[in-house]
C-alpha cells in the first residue's frame, strides 16, 4: 500500500502529489446480472477528483451514480477498468486492505444516514474510532470537537430518533470525519431533508471540504448542491456526458 494519503493528518492529505488527483476512475464497467438480462449500469466511466475539491454528480434514476459511489469506495469491484484513491489501486488490496480504506481514509455520508438509533449522537460519532481502538481520551475530545462543529455541540446525548433529519445528517457528517478522511463519499445527502435544511447541510459540507482539507465526491439531484461544488460530472445511462 503507498504512503500517500495519511489516515492521521487530515492537512497533510489534501496536498497534491505530484499532480495525482484524490481519484481517479479509469473505463470503468460494472453490469448486475448476466445474458439478456445484464443491467449495464456502468459503461466505461473515467474521471478524476482533485485534491481538496467538492466534485458534484448527477444524473437522471438508474444513471449509475450509487454504483460509481461503491466502486470509488471500495464497497464493490469492477468488471472491467480501475479506481484509484490517493495513489492506491483498489484492486491491488485485499478484503483487509479495502476494510483499512473504508475506515480510516474514506468517510462515507447516505441519504438515509445511517446512524445506529441506540447510539446517542456523541456515541455514533464516536463508532469509527471505536473500531481503529483510538484512545478514549482522545476519542472524546475529537467527538466533542466534531460535533462543535457541525452545531450539534448541546446535543451530544440525544439520540436519532431525538434529533431532526438535518441534525441526524449533522452527526452522520461528523462521524464521517471521525477518522480524518482523506475523501468524503456522499451518496444524495441531501435527499431526505426539505430544501432550507438540505441548504444547510451542503453549506456544512462545502465548509469541510474547505476547512479540512477534505476532497468530496457527492450524488445529488439538489439544485443548490450542484452551485456549491467546484465542478459537476453528468452520469447519463452509464457514461459522463458532461464535464464542467
Ligand atoms: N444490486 C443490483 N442488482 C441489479 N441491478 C442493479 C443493482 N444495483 C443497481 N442496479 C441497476 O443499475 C443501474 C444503476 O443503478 P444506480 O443505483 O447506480 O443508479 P443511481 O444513479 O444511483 O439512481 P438513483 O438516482 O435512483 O439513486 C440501474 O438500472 C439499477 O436498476
Ligand atoms: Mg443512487
Amino acid at each position: 500500500m503507498t504512503e500517500s494519503i495519511s489516515s492521521h493528518s487530515g492537512t497533510t492529505v489534501a496536498a497534491n502529489r505530484d499532480g495525482e488527483p484524490m481519484v481517479r476512475v479509469e473505463n470503468l464497467h460494472r453490469s448486475y446480472g448476466s445474458g439478456a438480462a445484464a443491467v449495464h449500469a456502468l459503461r466505461g466511466v473515467s474521471l478524476d477528483v482533485p485534491h481538496g475539491e467538492l466534485v458534484a454528480l448527477k444524473g437522471r434514476s438508474g444513471s449509475g451514480k450509487t454504483t460509481l459511489l461503491n466502486l470509488v469506495g471500495g464497497l464493490d469491484s469492477p468488471d472491467e477498468g480501475r479506481v484509484t484513491v490517493g495513489g492506491t489501486d483498489l484492486a491491488g488490496l485485499g478484503e483487509d486492505g479495502l476494510l483499512e480504506l473504508r475506515r480510516d481514509r474514506i468517510g462515507f455520508i447516505f441519504q438515509s444516514f445511517g446512524l445506529i438509533p441506540i447510539l446517542t449522537a456523541a456515541e455514533n460519532v464516536g463508532v469509527p474510532m471505536r473500531l481503529r481502538r483510538t484512545d478514549p481520551k482522545e476519542r472524546e475530545k475529537r467527538v466533542e470537537l466534531l460535533l462543535a462543529m457541525v452545531g450539534l455541540a448541546d446535543h451530544a446525548a440525544q439520540r436519532p430518533g431525538e434529533l431532526s433529519g438535518g441534525q441526524q445528517q449533522r452527526v452522520a457528517i461528523a462521524r464521517a470525519l471521525a477518522n480524518r478522511p482523506a475523501l468524503l463519499i456522499a451518496d444524495e445527502p441531501t435527499g431526505q431533508l426539505d430544501a432550507e435544511t438540505g441548504l444547510a447541510v451542503m453549506e456544512l459540507l462545502r465548509a469541510v471540504v474547505r476547512g479540512e482539507g477534505v476532497t468530496a465526491l457527492v450524488a445529488t439531484h439538489d439544485a443548490q448542491l450542484l452551485d456549491l461544488a467546484d465542478r459537476v460530472l453528468e452520469l447519463n445511462d452509464g457514461r459522463i456526458v458532461e464535464q464542467v
